[in-house]
């Protein structure tokens, strides 16, 4: 997370960003809430989640209460660079229009507070409820700097904090840390479920090279059950920020426990990544799937998202049954530039909420992510694309002024070559996607995307092996200000990946590939932006 640039990039940051904090009767904390249209600087995404200003890192605490989608997030709200970590906190009864709130939980004694969980302590195990409810409990990681600092590696522990307000006020726990560090220097994100079976709570750890699982009755004391991976999937990089759910698998009716596990570095691109396991969970430990062992040998993973920017993504907990959707939010950025990305106000947005299926195909059992089903309500006119052969270069459409769409494509496969959709803009700069069927391979190539000077691990060409091959190829896209989302063959192979255009890219052209490309249909969908113009009605 450190960057030796940091300071030089803070003093240029600050020549640059203080004639426009005066010019715009910026708040005490740099908002710019004066501002006539809310959440609209450059390059700010309109239907993606960000802070209102300032740092943000990995998603935190989701929890689905009383009609609201908590979402808290790691924030600095000093500064658009890490610091010391607060937990941010929004609200969403959609999972797409967002309220932002205050900060929930403040750095103590203890330490910093790093990424971690939240759940809904229906059965008040914890006694710390109140008038005959069960609190929402937050289970994070304190990080002690001075403890580090002095160089032990005993730094990082759980401790918790409850809420019996519908999460807008926290108290932290008066016995924290509730899980002491044994002498692991990268001990931390705890993510808490609960294990009807055996009616207790389950902690999923992550402990340098791999996950240790944890288990409690009142989540006060914590006992230590098992752990996985020291011996399988990528260990390019510390593994972060875990996750363990069951799922139903689409295909055979029977339950299977999915483990997603961020990976830094190490990713499939480079720089940060989340992986995912598959196998059963008996309370104590989790194993793998011997059909899936073989492809999480020591050193091989499989991948949530191939492209460069979803990480440390969770899921939400307390979902009703009635809904059963496994509700999933990631980071949308890279260590490896998450810091020096050109925003000024904020740094950092998240992907759009996914819904995570799991499947058996082709002999192996896999996890498809598909945007959610409420981004419905964003959409607007419909266009449709001509279907038929395609030759030479040629515009598919034209946004104009609306550069928030979702595009969705149905091309034959290609006996050879490559299907090649740029999105640009009339600065000539653009963003180039597509499926190359010699290679079986999609790819998202910005290297023409703007700017990306700030650098020199964000430009380029990245790709992602298909999981399998078939007549058509599928892409679902969505594309925001400064993303794109490529969700290919449903949900099968996902590329999401950021760019810094000098301004939204607005048309849609296929390029020149070495054979003609059919397009069976297609549709661009215009999308409306998620925030209200004017900030006074955010809040
Ligand atoms: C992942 C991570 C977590 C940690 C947090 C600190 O991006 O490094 O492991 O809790 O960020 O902000």
């Amino acid at each position: 997370m450190f960057n030796p640039n940091t300071s030089l990039k803070r003093i240029i940051f600050l020549i640059n960003f203080l004639p426009f904090l005066f010019s715009c009767n910026a708040d005490q904390n740099g908002k710019n809430l004066k501002n006539d249209f809310y959440m609209n600087e450059k390059h700010r995404p309109q239907f993606h989640f960000s802070p209102e200003a300032h740092w943000m890192n990995d998603p935190n605490g989701m929890v689905f209460f009383e009609g609201e989608y908590h979402l808290f997030y790691q924030h600095y709200p000093d500064s658009t660079i890490w610091g010391p970590m607060h937990w941010g906190h929004a609200v969403s009864s959609d999972l797409i229009h967002w309220e932002h709130l205050p900060i929930a939980i403040y750095p103590d004694s203890l330490g910093y507070i790093f990424s971690g969980s939240a759940v809904y302590d229906e059965n008040n195990t914890s006694g710390l409820g109140a008038n005959g409810t069960g609190p929402l409990i937050a289970i994070f990681t304190h990080h002690d700097v001075n403890q580090e600092k002095a160089g032990s590696t005993t730094f990082q522990y759980q401790s918790m904090a409850f809420s019996n307000d519908k999460g807008r006020s926290w108290e932290k726990y008066e016995g924290n840390p509730v899980l002491p560090n044994p002498g692991i220097k990268n001990f931390r994100d705890p993510k808490v479920m609960w294990y009807e079976p055996e009616k207790k709570w389950i902690m999923t750890l992550a402990a340098d090279d791999r996950i240790k699982f944890y288990s409690s009755s009142d989540f006060k004391s914590w006992e230590e059950t098992g752990e996985f991976g020291a011996e399988h999937g990528g260990h390019g990089g510390v593994w972060e920020c875990p996750d363990l759910f069951p799922m139903p698998v689409e295909e055979t009716g029977e339950t299977k426990w999915v483990l997603l596990v961020s990976i830094n570095p190490g990713g499939p691109n480079g720089g940060s990544a989340a992986q995912y396991f598959v196998g059963d969970f008996d309370g104590k430990k989790f194993t793998l799937d011997v059909g899936f062992a073989p492809h999480v040998t020591l050193g091989n993973a499989k991948w949530v998202d191939h492209g460069k920017d979803n990480y440390a993504g969770v899921t939400w907990s307390n979902i009703s049954k009635e809904d059963g959707r496994r509700l999933f939010i990631g980071w949308m950025s890279n260590w490896l530039y998450a810091q020096v990305v050109p925003t000024e106000v904020w740094r950092s947005a998240n992907t759009l909420p996914r819904n995570l299926t799991l499947h058996y195909a082709a002999n192996q059992f896999e996890l498809r992510s598909n945007p959610v089903k409420e981004l419905v309500s964003l959409e607007g006119e419909i266009k449709k694309l001509e279907p038929g052969l395609y030759e030479g270069e040629k515009t598919l459409s034209a946004f104009a002024n609306h550069p928030l769409q979702k595009i969705a494509l149905k091309f034959k496969n290609p006996t050879s070559g490559s299907i090649v959709l740029r999105l640009s803009n009339s600065k000539n700069e653009y963003i180039d996607f597509g499926y190359n069927s010699d290679s079986t391979s999609y790819f998202v190539d910005r290297s023409k995307a703007g700017d990306s000077t700030f650098s020199n691990d964000f430009a380029g060409k990245h790709t992602a092996l298909a999981s399998y091959t078939k007549n058509e190829i599928d892409m679902l896209i969505y594309l925001d200000v400064s993303s794109l989302e490529l969700f290919a063959d449903s949900g099968r192979t996902v590329m999401t990946q950021i760019f810094f255009p000098s301004e939204p890219f607005n048309q849609l052209t296929i390029i020149e590939g070495s054979n003609s490309i059919e397009l069976i249909e297609g549709t661009t969908t215009d999308l409306t932006r998620i925030w209200p113009d004017k900030a006074d009605a955010a809040h």
